[in-house]
């Protein structure tokens, strides 16, 4: 009896202190070993006892091979986790920093419109959309543009069967608001636009504007001017300045561009303003009598302002971007810049 207890005292002990795989296997050996183990051994002197102890020794055997077994498998499991963490030391560091999920980004027009939006909605605009194809009353008739009208061919775009076209810009939208709603209206039409130019730095086939439409009793260049100055200062910063330079549009009188001061000379000339000292972000004037009267309304009662904003030239102009055509190469490297 005594010996038995010995036995699982020194399985514990040494496989306790056991580093490698055949270190236990010749443990196990030693102690469970069929023929020449320890314990078969000490069990083949049952037969030598006396008839009365023979069975309390029996249990007592029993007992020693499941504790010594249990003390084998024990130092078994130890050594498995060792090599799976030697495994996973030498694969990989699993403490290194994970790598960040791709998750994407909004595109950098995307952003600035949703600036240009917010700013509207801040001041009681609503945002509506139109659509891209449509007809040549829209995009030009209903614009105070006549068939034979040379602002025409300053507006070619893509003709498409059954007298429709890709829309040349958003306005055609100041015609479709006003004869949906009566005024006063204030609306922003963020969209796409066509035309039928090749393709540089400055120019493409399809850009975006930002159309604005303000009809009320009342409503004069001035606040053309004052929503004009607002946005570019919220846009591009508080020290920009705008400025209005008489243009002509058939469907605006008094009609103008609008520009803003260069933000890297501020005003002085330079090579990003082509000397000038200002950049152009598009056109705009007071909603010409014949565009109201042709929409329905009371041309002496209401006035309104209308614009047309180049969304690219706002962001060429926000983060100093020199080719347009860098807005729709996917270009991962170009992008990653404005997430
Ligand atoms: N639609 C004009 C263009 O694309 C811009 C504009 C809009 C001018 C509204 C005046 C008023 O050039």
């Amino acid at each position: 009896m005594d010996e038995l207890s010995q036995l699982e005292a020194q399985v514990r002990e040494r496989a306790a202190g056991v580093k490698t795989q055949p270190e236990l296997d010749a443990l196990y050996g030693e102690f469970l070993g069929r023929r020449s183990g320890r314990l078969s051994k000490l069990m083949a002197g049952l037969s030598k006892l006396p008839k009365e102890q023979r069975a309390e020794f029996g249990r007592r055997a029993n007992e020693m091979k499941l504790a010594i077994e249990s003390a084998i498998s024990a130092a078994q499991a130890r050594l498995d986790d060792a090599g799976l963490e030697a495994v996973l030391a030498r694969r990989y560091d699993v403490t290194f920093p994970p790598r960040a999920p791709h998750t994407g980004s909004l595109h950098v027009l995307r952003q600035t419109l949703n600036e240009v939006v917010d700013f509207f909605r801040a001041r009681g605009f609503a945002v509506v959309t139109g659509p891209e194809v449509e007809t040549e009353f829209y995009n030009f008739e209903a614009l105070n543009i006549p068939a034979d009208h040379p602002a025409r061919e300053a507006m070619d775009t893509f003709y498409l069967p059954g007298g429709t076209l890709l829309r040349a810009h958003t306005s055609p939208m100041q015609m479709r608001t006003m004869q949906r709603y009566a005024p006063p209206i204030a609306v922003l039409v963020p969209g796409k636009a066509y035309r039928r130019d090749a393709t540089d730095a400055r120019h493409a086939f399809m850009f975006h504007q930002i159309e604005g439409l303000q009809i009320d009793r009342g409503v004069t260049f001035g606040h053309l001017k004052g929503f004009a100055g607002d946005l570019c200062r919220q846009l591009f910063g508080r020290s920009r300045r705008t400025r209005f330079r008489p243009s002509y549009f058939p469907f605006t009188e008094p009609s103008a561009e609008v520009d803003v001061s260069c933000g890297v000379c501020d005003g002085a000339g330079c090579r990003t303003c082509g000397g000038s000292g200002w950049l152009e972000m598009g056109g705009a004037g007071m909603v010409h009598p014949n565009v109201l009267r042709t929409a329905g309304y009371d041309a002496e009662t209401f006035t309104g302002w209308a614009w047309g904003l180049g969304l690219e030239r706002i962001a060429l102009v926000r983060h100093g971007i020199d080719d347009i055509r860098l807005f729709t190469e996917n270009d991962p490297t170009f992008l990653e810049q404005f997430a």
